[in-house]
Parts: structure tokens; sequence; C-alpha cells
């Protein structure tokens, strides 16, 4: 036993180590599970009663030189790789990457935030729509262009027509077929489009959608609601203005601009020197709107508005290319990390 103690001095002691493969190799040899030194420990129950004591000192001492050689091997391979400039202690750490919020969830969330404020409540619905949600209950007359091919994707033609929603208005309908007014509520949601992707249009972007029901709803809230929409999101010298327009399933609509919050309204190449920018389409339900989803247009009134999120997300970040915030290219998403 003595002699076997001795030569493993002998073998670590002559060991190379010069190296970290090195290294792991003189840990398996002399430290691992299987190592010599190991063996000779379990073999101590063989040893006579009166030579044990000695012995496991000795064992014991053999295994703590094998330890400190290690830290010895270690310690050196790491000083000259700092000398030979494998490493360099003055370059900053390494961090573990933070991923961050894409700037449409954070924009949305902005939405919600600020209509939650004042009452309204999340609805959501299907992306993959039928003909009455998406069209027929929001009046859109049979021969309407929106309903073409050219427009929709459709995913079943004929009588179990389904399609890929256009618009989140579609959830209104489903709101109020289910709810009993007063309805306040907002529905964001992602909708398809059948056109060409470029810097201005997407085969699919997000929609937020607003619907308030009740008895004497006047288009003086609708137009106090959506300034302190703007206000809320794009400042409070913010206005609007409202310019009269034509959606199906609202009566009277307009189409809603902001003053511009990149040149304070004086003119720019954003705004087109008009000062303004398109934000949203607005109006009155239709009151053929109200009684398709089964309520009483003789004793409710409402208004409505839709807005496109990569639009108000363009604005507050002065990003112009659509197409940005699907690519996923990490230089982009990475502008947006929180910064800690
Ligand atoms: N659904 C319309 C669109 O996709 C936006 C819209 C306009 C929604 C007027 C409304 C509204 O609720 O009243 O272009």
């Amino acid at each position: 036993m003595k002699d076997s103690i001795d030569t493993i001095y002998q073998a670590i002691t002559s060991y190379k180590v010069d190296n970290a493969a090195a290294l792991e190799q003189f840990r398996i040899k002399f430290l691992g599970s299987k190592s010599d030194i190991k063996t000779l420990f379990t073999e101590l129950k063989h040893v006579p009663n009166e030579q044990k004591k000695e012995i496991g000192k000795l064992l014991n001492e053999l295994r703590m030189y094998a330890e400190s050689t290690f830290d010895n091997h270690k310690l050196s391979i790491e000083t000259t790789s700092v000398k030979k400039g494998v490493i360099d202690f003055s370059k900053p750490g390494d961090f573990n990457q933070v991923g961050s919020h894409h700037p449409i969830s954070t924009i949305k969330n902005e939405i919600i935030e600020i209509f939650n404020r004042i009452g309204y409540i999340v609805s959501e619905g299907p992306e993959i729509e039928d003909d009455w949600h998406n069209f027929s209950a929001l009046n859109f007359p049979p021969e309407h262009p929106a309903r073409d091919m050219q427009d929709t994707f459709f995913i079943e033609k004929g009588e179990r027509e389904m399609a890929l929603r256009t618009h989140t208005s579609s959830v209104q309908v489903r709101v109020m077929e289910n709810t009993t007014p007063p309805i306040r509520t907002i529905s964001p949601g992602r909708v398809y489009r059948n056109e060409a992707i470029s810097a201005r249009a997407h085969c699919f972007f997000h929609q937020v959608e607003g619907l308030y029901i009740d008895k004497n709803v006047s288009f003086a809230d609708l137009k106090q609601t959506l300034l302190y929409f703007a206000q809320e999101m794009f400042g409070e010298k913010a206005q609007i203005r409202m310019r009269p327009s034509y959606f199906p399933f609202t009566e009277p609509s307009a189409e809603v601009d902001v003053s511009c919050s990149i040149c304070n309204a004086k003119g720019c190449n954003v705004c087109k020197n008009t000062g303004w920018l398109e934000i949203l389409g607005c109006g009155m339900v239709d009151p053929n709107v109200l009684e398709a989803s089964g309520i009483d247009s003789s004793i409710y009134s409402g208004f409505a508005f839709g807005m496109g999120v990569e639009r108000i997300t363009q604005l507050k970040y002065k990003v112009n290319d659509l197409r940005m915030y699907s690519e996923n290219d990490i230089r982009f998403l990475k502008q947006f990390t929180p910064t800690i």
C-alpha cells in the first residue's frame, strides 16, 4: 500500500500540465471517481487494523497533495493566459442579453391603458372571421369592393365562407351581440389585407377598435374622447381635427387628424407641410349596425373608432418603413430595449 502511495506521489509530481485540456486529464486521473487514489481508499478496509490509522492518514495527505497540485496548475494556466493576452480583464463583462418589448406591443399597451383610464375594457375576437361579423353585420352592401378577393384573404369560399378579418370592427359586432348596453370597449388585434408588401403597406398589421354604446351618446362625446386620447398619446398640446368621411358602419363618419408633433404643426416632410397627420376613422354607429346585433336603435346610440397601431407607432418613433416591424432585424428591435 505504501509503495502504491509513493508511486502516485511521483506520478502527480511529474505530470505535465500546461493547458486546460491537460488540467482536465489531471483531474480525471488523480481526483476523478475512478482514480487510483479513490481505489486505494476503497482498499483501506483490507488493511490490518493496527495499520489502518497510519495508512488512512497517508492517503488523506496524498489526496490533499493531488488537490493542491491541481489548484496550482489551474492558477498557473490562468495567469499564463492573462500574460499571453488570452484573457483580458480590462474588457467589459459579457452581460446577459435583455429582451425588449416590440414597439407595436408597447404602443398597443399604451393605447389600452389610455382607454382603461376612462372605463373602456378590452375585448377580443377571432382572426379567422365569418362574413357576417366582418362585413354583413357592419352594413357592407353585397357589392362593396372591400369584399373583393383583391382586398380580403378568403380561407373558404361558398357556403361556409371564412376569411382573415380585414379590420377589428368585427369584434364590435361580437361584443354588441353578447352584451346589453352600456358598452365601453376597445379591441386590439391583428388584421389582414391582400396587399403587396411595401414601405407603406403590409398584408398584416394591427388595429385598435373602440366602441361606446349607451343612451344619449352624441358626436360631441366622440370628439372629446378622441381629443383626450390624442393628448394622452401625443402630449397635452396635441389638437385634433375631424374631416367628413364614409364608412358603411357609421353615420356620420369622420377621419381624424392629429396636429403634427414632429414639427409642432409648423409643417414638415412627415406631415407633408400640412401640420396634420391622419390617425383614425370614426363615427356614430349606424342604426342598421345596432339593429343587426340586436340593440334597439330607438333607445341606444353610440360611437365607434378604429386606429392603426403601426400608424401611431410610426409617429411616436418616427419609423417610416412599415416592413421594419415584421422583419425581426435584431438591430432594429434592440433600439427598443429598456435602459436599466
Ligand atoms: N374599420 C376601419 C378600417 O379598417 C376603421 C374604422 C373606421 C373603424 C371608422 C371604426 C370606425 O370603428 O367608426 O379602416
